[in-house]
């Protein structure tokens, strides 16, 4: 038998479950000289350098990181590629083998324009008023990471540029100031007013790890992810989020606005993060229904990012499964970001036996569910849960497996 093409090997990695390491190395060398063809078919030269920011998946801790709060995320062997190099002048040019269009703008002059290439004009943005050196460059990106999906592609190509620029021009900012820069380069470029989980864990992920992280003082603790036979399932709902970023900053909103309550209550509260149940429940009268059911969301999650790590830590799976199925129920009746499509691939999800835990992934109203499967039922998940969204959606949703993988900032 011949070899595969390329194109069919990096097509299979986007469909694949578990590649083996040496696997894996050769579909990574192939992407990069699948990346280094197609930017010399496009550019005429061949790239300075080449390198990958993946997505993620968010395992528990949903809407909590612009609450000071805790998450625990995966960065995903799903990946944005990107081979570059210097144009010699001022002109920034890049192309996505992924999605239609050029996107070319000046360092000089950069303004969003309401396309994806607002992430990397963000990111240049950002990097020539910081003083950093720079100059116009040409890139060429590929990936295997579905947009939309609630995986943050977003992110990854904040991301890629950042680390882009750096391995192009010379420098190198330290991951935490990394996914800083990215971070505020999509409030001030995208208009989300997001929190740092995505970006962090996009440059800091590791392989086999989940990563739990202390978003007030961005430290962070890599825990071995111990499932036993059990899988992480992502099911794409296919939903466009289209309210996700006016909703999205609504909520964030409506967290600063309880703040602002509870702390001319009790000293020291500076965010949802300092707030105990107790408290929150104290001040139920004086808090807004809909804000006191947003704050109470926040205050839980929070807590069950902490049962979560003591129960990986003690290989206690199913209790893994189950904080997973509260917190999706606490972001659909408290913090309202789920949407009929989600709830439908969660709960047929619960449904379905060795499954033990299914939730929205990421911001929500749309996008992903991820799911805690045992290996022997996964076709039967698959099976079923398209069969119930066929019936009542009409679509197809998309699955993919989740494996633990490296960040950028491991990339270099
Ligand atoms: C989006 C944001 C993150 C986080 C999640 C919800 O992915 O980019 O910062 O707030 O939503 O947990």
């Amino acid at each position: 038998m011949g070899r595969p093409c390329i194109r069919a090997v990096v097509r299979n990695v986007i469909e694949s479950v578990k590649p083996t390491t040496k696997e894996y190395q050769t579909v990574m060398n192939e992407t990069e000289s699948l990346l280094t063809r197609r930017f010399y078919e496009r550019f005429g030269g061949k790239p300075q350098v080449s390198l990958w920011a993946p997505g993620r998946v968010n395992l528990i801790g949903e809407h909590t990181d612009y609450n000071d709060g805790y998450v625990l995320p995966i960065a995903i062997g799903r990946r944005i590629y990107a081979a570059g190099a210097a144009s010699g002048n001022d002109t920034v040019t890049i192309v996505s083998g992924n999605i239609k269009g050029e996107v070319v703008f000046d360092i000089n002059r950069i303004e969003p324009s309401g396309d994806w290439g607002d992430y990397a004009r963000g990111i240049v943005a950002k990097t020539r008023r910081e003083q950093r050196p720079l100059a116009g460059f040409n890139a060429f990106f590929l990936g295997n990471l579905p947009i939309g999906a609630g995986v943050s592609s977003s992110a990854a190509m904040e991301v890629v540029v950042c680390y882009l620029l750096q391995k192009l021009f010379g420098y190198s900012i330290p991951p935490a100031g990394a996914a800083l820069l990215c971070q505020q380069a999509e409030h001030e470029f995208a208009g989300t007013r997001c929190g740092i989980m995505d970006q962090f864990v996009s440059v800091m992920g590791l392989e086999g790890k989940a990563l739990f992280l202390d978003c007030r003082t961005l430290e962070f603790k890599h825990v071995p992810l111990s499932l036993g036979d059990y899988s992480l399932v992502a099911c794409d709902s296919r939903v466009e989020r289209g309210l996700a970023t006016s909703e999205y900053n609504r909520r964030r909103a409506e967290c600063e606005q309880g703040v602002r309550i509870l702390a001319q209550r009790f000293e020291g509260v500076r965010a949802l993060r300092d707030v105990s149940l107790s408290q929150l429940e104290e001040c139920s009268t004086l808090v807004e229904p809909t804000i006191f059911r947003r704050c109470r969301h926040v205050v839980t999650e929070n807590a069950r990012v902490l049962e979560a790590i003591e129960a990986m830590r003690t290989g206690n799976v199913e209790k893994f499964g189950r904080l997973m199925n509260t917190s999706h129920d606490s972001l659909k009746d408290d913090y309202e970001v789920s949407c009929a499509q989600l709830d439908l691939l969660v709960n047929t999800a619960r449904s379905v036996r060795g499954v033990l835990g299914s939730r929205l992934t990421g911001a929500g109203f749309g996008g992903s569910t991820i799911n805690l499967v045992h290996n022997s039922a996964i076709d039967l998940f698959q099976n079923t849960l398209t069969e119930a969204y066929l019936k009542a959606f009409d679509t197809v949703p998309r699955f993919f497996e989740c494996v633990a993988s490296n960040g950028a900032e491991h990339a270099r």
